[in-house]
């Protein structure tokens, strides 16, 4: 998540919008149901390693409907452009629809030109814009509905 937040917002904006233990934290929060319906999803190399990651929540939009939530999806930067992400989002895809949730959305800056693409490829597209109260960074939601 920290590396995450370093390559789209820059080092000093991405290190300073949230401590280490509040990051981990909010990792541990989509783990318990008392919190919420959420998953953590890691893919491994052949070894075991940690190649990427995809933390989903089911999610309430302003008319009160559930929709699947992309938090967040990182991939290891050397292992990139080899689909790791691909089936992050297809495993992901595959619990709302499980759920029985009827859209899924994912929140960006609108500089992220990767995600856009990886999502837009996938039948996302733009369908909100704010601007982020901390950083100042215009920021869309990308979201497509699930069959
Ligand atoms: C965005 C990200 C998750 C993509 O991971 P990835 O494993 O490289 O993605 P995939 O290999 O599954 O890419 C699938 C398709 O997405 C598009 N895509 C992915 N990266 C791209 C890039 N750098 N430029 C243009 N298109 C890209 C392409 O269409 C690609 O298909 P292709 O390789 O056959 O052309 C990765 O770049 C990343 O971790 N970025 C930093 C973290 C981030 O911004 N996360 C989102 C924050 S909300």
């Amino acid at each position: 998540m920290r590396a995450t937040l370093v390559e789209v917002e820059g080092e000093e904006a991405g290190t300073a919008l949230y401590a280490m233990d509040w990051l981990r934290e909010r990792v541990r929060w989509h783990l318990d149901p008392a919190n919420c319906a959420g998953r953590v999803l890691v893919s491994l190399d052949a070894g075991g390693a940690i190649t990427g990651h995809a933390i989903v929540r089911e999610e309430k939009g302003d008319a009160g409907r559930a929709f699947g939530l992309f938090s967040t999806v990182f991939v290891d930067p050397p292992l990139r452009r080899a689909g790791i992400a691909s089936r992050l989002l297809d495993a992901g895809e595959a619990w709302f629809r499980e759920r029985r949730l009827a859209e899924a959305a994912t929140w960006t800056s609108s500089t992220n030109a990767k995600l856009v693409a990886l999502l837009v490829g996938r039948g996302y597209g733009i369908t909100a814009h704010h601007v982020h109260e901390v950083t100042g960074t215009v920021m869309v939601r990308l979201a497509r509905p699930l069959a």
